[in-house]
């Protein structure tokens, strides 16, 4: 089964948009949001958190959308880098974040803002 969905989303702007329902993301996978900035990767873990990434590592670039999520990590799926969901950052010795975006749940529907909170 496959970890990852993709979704096309056709905005600009830094307005709530709605990803989809929280069922559309595969517990422990990502479905990705495209923009032409660069793709953000919307997580959902294993109890039904959802978190928001910029879909590249802060190692080499890899897709995090790719990895998989245990606990509120991603393993980076070309070095296994873990990259902390709720911070962006690298865990220890590794440097580095991601940047994060806030996601929002409301009747079962996930949002995610397009304003990233770190760049
Ligand atoms: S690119 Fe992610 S661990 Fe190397």
């Amino acid at each position: 089964m496959s970890t990852q969905q993709s979704a096309i989303l056709n905005t600009d702007s830094d307005e709530w948009i709605e990803v989809g329902r929280l069922e559309d993301i595969p517990r422990q996978g990502a479905r990705v949001v495209r923009r032409a900035q660069g793709d953000i990767a919307v997580f959902r873990t294993l109890d039904d958190e959802v978190f928001a990434l910029r879909d590249r590592c802060p190692h080499k670039g890899g897709p995090l959308s790719q990895g998989i999520v245990h606990g509120k990590r991603v393993a980076c799926p070309l070095h296994d880098w873990k990259i902390h969901l709720d911070s962006g950052l690298a865990v220890a010795p590794d440097e580095g974040c991601a940047a994060r975006f806030p996601v929002r749940m409301e009747g079962g529907r996930v949002w995610l803002s397009l304003k990233g909170i770190t760049a």
